[in-house]
């Protein structure tokens, strides 16, 4: 069985992109509510609580566990070696799909990831050693848990102007949504900044997914099934 792995809605938009490309895919999914957002956490604050969710999943019985969220994704060379098998991040596959583009790279992301050196790592290991230009925009995960994505939104235009603007100035004209809550704002991002190139954690995702995993991992039945982590309280489904 495959389980996907994120603090809420944001991994989402990664298995419904596998799942729009492998309808037959079975998702047990969890939404790691009682710890979101990840993103302001520190890394010794957020390694025992993935371990913690990710052992969750196994005992449930999944085989592999998609950390679909880049800001978990930065941590997994530091996860236990039990663990780090079973897991599947998609930072690396991020960092693949960058290492192709020629452009002038920017990369919006939560406060964790734009202080994390991972991505540079998995790039240098690809050897790329381009900068990219990362500006933080938190704000966008409540807004997204909030289901707010429009940009006729004040408080979306303003984040994402906030953090777009400044790497357009900047000359970058390629926009690595650098967390997977973030491709719910393509089209308001769009209809702001027509001129830039989008790459989507969520499409990148699920096509090297459907690449990498085992057949029998996509031949079910096409269920998504949700568990929540609450604040206090057990996961329930
Ligand atoms: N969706 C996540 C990511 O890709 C985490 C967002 C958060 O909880 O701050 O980074």
């Amino acid at each position: 069985m495959l389980a996907f792995l994120d603090s809420g809605i944001g991994g989402l938009t990664v298995a419904r992109s596998l799942q729009a490309i492998c309808p037959a895919a079975d998702i047990l999914y969890l939404a790691d509510r009682a710890n979101a957002p990840y993103g302001t956490k520190s890394e010794g604050e957020l390694l025992p609580l993935l371990s913690h969710s990710i052992r969750a999943l196994l005992d449930r019985g999944a085989d592999r566990v998609v950390l679909a969220c880049i800001t978990a994704s930065c941590l997994y060379r530091r996860l236990p070696e039990d663990l780090s098998a079973r897991v599947i991040p998609i930072l690396p596959f991020v960092a693949e799909r960058i290492a192709e583009e020629k452009g002038h790279i920017g990369m919006i992301a939560t406060e964790a990831t734009v202080r994390s050196t991972a991505l540079s790592s998995e790039l240098s290991r690809l050897g790329v050693h381009r900068p990219i230009e990362k500006a933080a925009a938190q704000s966008l995960v409540a807004l997204a848990e909030a289901g707010r994505f429009r940009a006729e939104d004040n408080g979306v235009r303003r984040a994402l102007t906030d953090a777009i603007a400044p790497l357009v100035l900047r000359g970058v004209d390629t926009l690595v949504l650098g967390c997977t809550h973030f491709p719910y704002f393509e089209e308001a991002i769009r209809s702001l900044y027509g001129g830039l190139k989008i790459l989507s954690p969520a499409r990148i995702g699920a096509e090297a997914l459907v690449k990498i995993l085992p057949r029998e991992l996509l031949s079910g039945e096409g269920r998504l099934r949700y568990l929540v982590s609450v604040r206090g309280g057990r996961g329930r489904t």
